[in-house]
């Protein structure tokens, strides 16, 4: 067993109520491997930022936990030694079950999310208020998410085919009963790089798809319940329409695209939202150089030579977000 204070991360607890009253979010990008890992650490330190990394159930899968946790160590260290002691959190992203969210806080994780969404309300409440009881009794306190509503989208081990919104009138019900420490709500982002239906949106004059606007008066009204309480959007991924193309000229194929525009996600980082998840973003990046990287030079089979491109393109774009969406930088 081991405590993240151990590995030199913390839990989210200070720096949400920062982020709140100084109307800004912080960035929760998710890793799986070293390039993105290198990425993130390289532009948080950059544009000194604390940063929440990451790992879904897919990626303890894929990279294995133990792996990933001492890379967490280490991406303290390299932060350290980058020249900025950037706050770093270690956090499970869509934990589904208690078991899981207790071998990752027995193992050094310093915040979970147990996303109960899918049950029913009541179901809900007892099982986030099980991981937020174990978890705030440890030594080192764990902060824990929470979700209300539903998000649309599908992902290796997320997935849902209709999204229903949060209803204001729960949360204040939902926060105080399970006592967790941020709430993960549902306001019309969703997972994935195809976000709506085209039929949901509409065309600009390039025949780009244009997304309906998120519920900002579903956030407004759950503001006023719960004031100041940290709220967390998911599904944040803006898909920019440079990557999508870059992939395509590539060979791939990745129709009917549709993201967040990039502006709604600043608006939302000015209100109490304070954690935004970003994960399809960075793939479509890494893809879209590791085409280019491919196509232009076939006879190229170093794997630093096809990845060391994209883990660069991938440190702009998280730059990037951490000046001009989230407003992370400087923070530090
Ligand atoms: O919300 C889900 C994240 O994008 C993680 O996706 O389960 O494929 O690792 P994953
Ligand atoms: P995106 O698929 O929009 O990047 O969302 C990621 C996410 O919510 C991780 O929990
Ligand atoms: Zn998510």
């Amino acid at each position: 067993m081991v405590s993240y204070t151990e590995l030199g991360l913390v839990h989210t607890v200070d720096l949400f109520k920062k982020a709140v009253s100084g109307g800004y979010a912080l960035p929760a990008y998710n890793f799986n491997n070293l390039e993105q890992l290198q990425a993130i650490i390289q532009a948080c330190v950059e544009t000194k930022s604390p940063v929440i990394l990451q790992v879904s159930a897919g990626a303890r899968k894929y990279a294995n936990q133990n792996l990933l946790k001492n890379m967490a160590k280490g991406a303290v260290e390299y932060a350290n030694e980058l020249g900025c002691n950037i706050p770093i959190v270690l956090h499970l992203d869509h934990g589904d079950s208690f078991e899981l969210c207790k071998d990752c806080i027995e193992t050094g994780f310093s915040s979970v999310m147990i996303d109960g969404s899918h049950y029913s309300y009541e179901e809900n409440v007892a099982l986030t208020k099980k991981v937020v009881e174990f978890a705030h009794s440890r030594k080192d306190y764990v902060t824990v998410e929470g979700e209300l509503g539903v998000l649309a989208g599908v992902e290796d081990d997320v997935s849902s085919e209709h999204s229903h919104y949060t209803q204001p009138e729960e949360v204040e019900d939902f926060v105080k009963r399970t006592g967790v420490d941020s709430l993960a709500i549902s306001i019309g982002t969703s997972h994935g790089r195809t976000k709506f239906k085209p039929e949901q949106c509409t065309r600009d004059a390039n025949g780009l798809l244009i997304p309906p606007p998120l519920r900002f008066d579903i956030l407004e009204e759950i503001e006023k319940r719960i004031p100041g309480f940290p709220i967390v959007l998911h599904g944040s991924s803006s898909v920019p329409a440079e990557y999508v193309q870059l992939v395509e000229k590539y060979g791939g194929k990745l129709s009917d695209s549709v993201g967040i525009p990039e502006e709604q996600l600043r608006r939302a980082a000015k209100s109490a939202v304070c954690k935004i998840n970003i994960d399809s973003d960075g793939r479509l990046a890494m893809t879209a150089l590791i085409r280019k990287v491919l196509t232009e030079h076939p006879e190229e089979f170093d794997p630093r030579k096809i990845l060391g491109p994209a883990r660069d393109e991938l440190k702009k774009l998280y730059s990037h977000k951490n000046i001009n969406v989230l407003g992370s930088a400087n923070r530090v």
